[in-house]
Formats: C-alpha cells, structure tokens, sequence
C-alpha cells in the first residue's frame, strides 16, 4: 500500500475464531495467485489473467478484495518489470522474459487476505533470479522477525538487509498493513529502518501483510498519471512478494501459504 500519515495506531488483536476465517480466506488468495502463475506465458494478456483470478476467487466462495476498493477496477494488480505495484490489468501482452508482479486479495466471510508473488516468463536470466531470490528471502527475513516482543523495525530491518546486502533496494514510498476486517488497517509495515512508527512492539494475535518490494537499481518510484501504478524512477527491474501473516506466540504462521 501507499505510504500515508499515522496517528496512533489502532490495533485489534484478532481471536483464535477470527483467525480461522483469515486462514480460509488466506488459502483462497494462494490458490488463485498459483493458478495465475501457472498461466502466465507468452502471449496471455494481463487481462486474460485478471479473469482467471477472479473466476478462481469466486469459484471458492470468495470475493476478490481489490474490485471497487477505492475505485480499482480490477481483481488483480499486475506490474511489470520496472513496473513496482498497482498495474491495472488491460491488452498488454505479456512477453518471454518479462517479470510479472501479481498481487491480489480474497474477501471471505469479511475477512481479508493479500498476497502477491513475482513470476518470471520463460526462463529467468541469472540477474533476474538473483532478483526474485532477494525478494523471496526478504519476505522470509521479515515474517521470521514477526515475533512477538520484536518491533516493526525488526521486520523492516530484516527485509532491508536482504535487498541491499546484495546490491539492490527496498522500496520506501510504499510498505506493508495491518489486515483483517478491512484490507489495509494500523499499523504500517515499513520495508526500511527509521519509518514513523517503527517501535511499535509486536504482539501475538496481530494480522499483518507484509509485502517488500525491491529494486534492482535506485529506490525512489513515481506514481503515474492513472493514479495507480508505480514504476521505478530509474527504468530498473522491480520485484514484489508479499504474505499475510499471524504472529502467534512461537512466531509468525503464514496464513497465504499455498499448504
Ligand atoms: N496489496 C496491495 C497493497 O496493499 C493491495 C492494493 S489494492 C488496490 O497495496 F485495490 F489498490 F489495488
Ligand atoms: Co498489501
């Protein structure tokens, strides 16, 4: 999500019975985002993979999170290369070698879960798998530091070490949320040391979607003129992974997981 001003932030920790739906919910979102990745390949329109999630989603009994949320018009955002986030799906073609950032969410019962992965299209070049690799292994740094006790700082650190101890940059105009009943609830999660609200110590029962986005290249992105999507300053590749998460007592469970 987009970066905004927080006042105090304002969180419900959620019960076990709430949880449960989360996880539901969760495990929608994960088989909708692996069927578009298995069928993403040259030639498919973005389009064409936005009706797939969608049809995945509600053929599960859920209802995509994004459709109509503040306006979006669609089921999935798809972004490519130096595109980072919020690319509304449309006729472009998707092409071998491109990167292709799916992000995307489940309603069910009220709850929601979001969740995004980076899928290469064809063979991955070996810059482009160091890419993603950064970007899986951050995602990973950060929801192991969602202990409870830990701080935001923590994952933020986490996931920041990752990106730019192998020569790459984290994001910072945009990070991660609280979820649950509504898709982007307190607090922020930063991807980077020395965001507002970094000290918050996290507790067991708080739901958070963490979501790194790294560049190949400089961290700075522009919001372009449809309003939506970001795209890298630089023109540099842009990778996007994201889980929603649980902190539970023993650490974080990933309530997005595929199984
Ligand atoms: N995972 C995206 C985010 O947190 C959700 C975007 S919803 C959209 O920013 F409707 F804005 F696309
Ligand atoms: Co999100």
């Amino acid at each position: 999500m987009r970066k905004r001003r927080q006042a105090g932030p304002e969180i419900r920790l959620k019960t076990e019975a709430e949880i449960d739906i989360m996880r539901r919910s969760g495990k929608i979102t994960a088989l909708a985002l692996d069927k578009i990745g298995k069928a993403i390949r040259p030639g498919i329109t973005t389009a064409e993979l936005n009706i797939i999630a969608e049809n995945a989603i509600r053929g599960l009994g859920a209802l995509p999170a994004f459709l109509g949320y503040h306006q979006y018009p669609a089921t999935t955002c798809i972004s490519i290369n130096d595109e980072v986030v919020h690319g509304i799906p449309g006729g472009r073609i998707v092409r071998e070698g491109d990167l292709v950032s799916v992000d995307m969410g489940a309603i069910l019962e009220g709850w929601y879960s979001d969740s995004a992965w980076t899928f290469p299209v064809g063979p991955a070049t070996a810059a482009q798998q160091r890419l993603m690799e950064a970007g899986i292994d951050g995602l990973a740094a950060g929801i192991a530091a969602a202990m409870p006790g830990n701080r935001l700082r923590d994952i933020a650190n986490a996931v920041q070490q990752v990106a730019e101890s192998r020569g790459y940059s984290v994001v910072r105009d945009l990070c991660g949320h609280g979820i649950g009943r509504r898709m982007h609830e307190d607090p922020q999660v930063p991807n980077y040391v020395g965001a507002v609200g970094e000290n918050l110590i996290l507790r067991a029962g708080m739901t958070l979607a963490i979501e790194p986005m790294i560049n190949a290249g400089r961290a700075e992105v522009t919001n372009q003129p449809d309003g939506w999507l970001f795209t890298t300053d630089d023109g540099s590749l842009s990778v996007h992974f994201e889980h929603t998460v649980v902190i539970r007592a023993e650490g974080a469970e990933i309530l997005t997981k595929l199984r």
